[in-house]
């Protein structure tokens, strides 16, 4: 990722943008900086913030407060057909009567482009969704998958700086979804136009995306790449909404060079990485397969933890175990099946164990982004 140098352009940027409906803060104060080509993606829960903050950028909502640059020109005041902005949504709201070429080139028609130019420009699009061929057809002769293709041809014809899409595969059945998003990147990456894209499917979000703003409750809690966002979580909110996630509370006991020892109210010392605050109360996060298993309870020495087996699952290459800690804590862990010895295979519900994990494990969480370490616009 490129640093933001002074003299960087932002294809789209939020600065402290706020929308209320009523009572209700819908965007809270967001800041956001989009880079030119980036796939960017908007992830959360139903209700925080996703559909506001694009129909803000598409000019069909006005911030309360706050600026929003396009091309980083001040947007405030520029109507939807003004900015160079497209968006496709999850209705893809064709228009039935056109045949597939006439609704693709139906928005150049509207700007008074003539008919060989036109036409010229949506066989392109077509053939970007791979659906050269097709242009004589109706919609409901196409398939959803087919629709949401022609959808995508007929905002990327009008070559926008930025394209917004809004939960654009929602309606497809998995598999469709998930050759649609292979498609999506492949046409991103050959077009090369921005794409801000809402999603409340983590999945989604973390295989398509160069970078995910994490959302809940009308702010952004973390802004970073995939990997980051999975292995570096800054608050339990994007812990817990990211992948699976064990949670240990404490107190911050010692600290000395960037680590910490925390201690739960059973005991338990988490030994680990990261700037704590000595004699505060904190939360870790560690993900399932960073978790092994001993057979028996070994006196407790730091980074481990008795429990007793609740339940034990094959999953082919991987065994999963459930297990409840002294003070019940429940624990999920995930261990490759190749790197553990024999005697996992005779654990039962209810045997003794102990669970240790390494130095490196353990993500120390922030309740708030308020209190969580800078966001990482750039990083390294
Ligand atoms: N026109 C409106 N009038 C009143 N409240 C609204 C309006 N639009 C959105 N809201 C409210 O603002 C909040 C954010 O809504 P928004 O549509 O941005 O959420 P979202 O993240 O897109 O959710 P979803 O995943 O369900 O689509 C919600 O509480 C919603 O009820
Ligand atoms: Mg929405």
């Amino acid at each position: 990722m490129s640093s933001d140098g002074p003299e960087s352009i932002f294809d789209v940027e939020f600065r402290a943008v706020t929308k209320r409906f009523g009572d209700l803060t819908a965007v809270n104060a967001v800041s956001l900086r989009v880079h030119q080509g980036e796939f960017l993606s908007l992830l959360g829960p139903s209700g925080c913030g996703k559909t506001t903050s694009l129909r803000m950028i598409a000019g069909f909502e006005q911030p309360d407060e706050g600026e929003i640059l396009i091309g980083g020109v001040d947007a405030v005041g520029t109507p939807p057909y003004k900015r160079n902005v497209n968006t496709v949504f999850q209705q893809y709201a064709l228009f039935p009567h056109m045949t597939i070429l006439d609704n693709v080139a139906y928005g150049l028609k509207q700007k008074g482009i003539g008919k060989t130019e036109r036409y010229g420009q949506a066989r392109e699009a077509l053939e970007l969704v791979q659906l050269t061929g097709r242009e004589k057809h109706k919609p409901t002769m196409l398939s959803g998958g087919q629709q949401q293709r022609v959808a995508l041809a007929r905002a990327l014809v009008n070559r926008p700086r930025v394209l917004l899409l809004d939960e654009p595969l929602g309606a497809l059945d998995l598999k469709l979804r998930k050759e649609m998003q292979i498609e999506l990147t492949r046409i991103q990456q050959q077009v090369g136009i921005t794409f801000i894209y809402v999603t409340h499917d983590q999945g989604e979000a973390l295989s398509m995306s160069d970078r995910i703003a994490v959302m809940s409750n009308g702010v952004i809690e973390q802004l970073d790449t995939p990997s980051e966002i999975y292995d570096r979580p800054l608050t339990a909110f994007v812990a817990d909404f990211i992948g699976e996630m064990n949670f240990l509370e404490g107190d911050i006991t010692a600290t000395s060079a960037g680590e910490f020892d925390l201690v739960t109210s059973t005991g338990v010392v988490v030994r680990g990485r990261g700037d704590a605050t000595n004699r505060t109360r904190a939360r870790i996060g560690i993900r399932p397969a960073r978790l092994s298993i001993v057979a028996g309870q070994a006196t407790g020495s730091a980074n481990t933890a008795k429990a007793v087996v609740d339940s034990k699952m094959y999953l082919g290459d991987e065994v999963q175990v459930v297990a409840t800690l002294d003070g019940g804590t429940r624990m999920l862990i995930r261990e490759q099946r190749a790197g553990t010895d024999d005697s996992h295979d005779a654990i039962r519900p209810g045997d003794p164990i102990t669970i240790q994990w390494e130095r490196t494990a353990p993500v120390l969480l922030a309740e708030s982004p308020d209190q969580a370490p800078t966001e990482g616009d750039s990083h390294e």
